[in-house]
């Protein structure tokens, strides 16, 4: 879903634009300027569905509560369903701390790698070890402006190739990383790796998700998800697989920082609806809305934490839906202890950044089956 798109229609005043609203975070420069108000009151969060609570109240028992119901089934992990919503599937705590870390790792290290596309290529082009200049402290040089003539570049082209058209002559940008030290003086364009760290919004894996077109490129360079991915997520796709198997094909990675959030939509670009889309959840604790086929049907709001897993599909897949927004503060995020974690996995340092990056951050990867 584009963050363009996600907008769309926002501005109008309907109820899930209100839900939205309610539970976005105010900061206090944000709320002054907006109005005069002083202090920042906290949220309301009493109407926010708290499934793992729920599931530990219900045990094996049949009947709802809060509208939650446990969904039997031969299935590895607690499964509950929502009684106004058919097609929703919440599996609490499907990854373990260990499994957790392990997505978390290969979300910030290998999924923003090209040829997976990220929000960054757009202006850079493909980046290479993004993780790894922000851990060097890296910046990104612009490094060359070659100018020929290429009368056949269409402009839509020439931005996803980032190629600049000016009357058929194009100037090719090239970007590479290097020591502060060696951009020091220069007067090409440079942006530090941890900034574009910090901006990296998205990354698509597998087949490549074009925003502009709204649809998949198959015509883009890319390299299928990783086994192991694809394999956990037919496995917890199974609780809402009715026939067939559910084969990964592509997925999102959303990062959010702090003020981030993602606004209702539907993700309608799949040609098989009857096939879930795999949610996971990793570090920071957020507000996730549910809502109906129109924004005016008013949503469910519910806590996902870091292990937890949604699924959409059937009905639900035609929902409106959206993370209007993420707990940060350390008393709120709850956030595994991951430092404990690496401590005792000997051998295996280097992680430090790893743990401050997510205890201020969420991490959702959403895993489609597209054809
Ligand atoms: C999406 C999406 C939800 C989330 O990327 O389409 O709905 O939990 N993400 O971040
Ligand atoms: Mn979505």
């Amino acid at each position: 879903m584009g963050y363009e798109d996600a907008q769309a229609g926002a501005h109008m005043r309907t109820a899930f634009r209100n839900a939205e609203k309610h539970y976005k975070r105010y900061t206090q420069a944000s709320s002054l300027s907006k109005s005069s108000r002083k202090k920042v009151p906290a949220t309301d969060l009493h109407q926010v569905l708290d499934i793992r609570k729920i599931g530990a109240v219900l045990g094996d028992q049949k009947c709802s509560v809060q509208g939650v119901s446990r969904f039997e089934g031969p299935f590895d992990w607690a499964v509950y369903t929502l009684d106004a919503h058919p097609g929703f599937y919440f599996i609490p705590e499907a990854l373990s701390a260990a499994q957790q870390l392990h997505w978390i790792v290969e979300s910030l290290t290998t999924f923003p790698q090209p040829p997976n596309r990220t929000n960054h290529n757009a202006i850079y082009g493909p980046l290479k070890d993004l993780w790894l200049a922000y851990q060097e402290g890296k910046v990104l040089k612009e490094i060359a402006s070659s100018t020929r003539h290429l009368p056949s570049v269409a402009e839509s082209d020439a931005t996803q190739r980032n190629i600049d058209v000016d009357g058929g002559v194009a100037t090719a940008k090239a970007w590479q990383f290097c020591d502060r030290t060696e951009a020091c003086g220069q007067l090409s364009k440079v942006v530090p790796a941890e900034l574009l760290f910090r901006k990296l919004r998205w990354a698509t894996l597998g087949l490549q998700f074009d925003w502009s077109k709204r649809a998949y490129d198959e015509s883009l360079p890319y390299s299928m998800l990783p086994t192991d991915l694809a394999q956990l997520a037919a496995r917890l796709a199974e609780a809402a697989v009715t026939k067939g198997e559910f084969k990964a094909e592509a997925a999102i990675v959303n990062y959010y920082g702090p003020d981030d959030m993602l606004g209702g939509h539907v993700d309608d670009m799949e040609a098989d609806w009857s096939k879930p889309i795999v949610s996971i959840s990793l570090g920071c604790k957020a507000v996730f809305l549910l809502g109906g086929a129109s924004r005016e049907e008013s949503p469910t709001a519910m806590f996902v934490r870091s292990g937890d897993v949604v699924l959409m599909a059937g009905p639900a897949r035609r929902c409106f839906h959206g993370v209007p927004r993420i707990f940060v503060d350390s008393n709120q995020s709850e956030v595994p202890d991951f430092a404990a974690l690496v401590e005792s996995q000997k051998g295996s340092s280097n992680l430090d950044a790893v743990v401050q990056y997510i205890n201020q951050s969420r991490i959702n990867v959403n895993i489609r089956q597209v054809h």
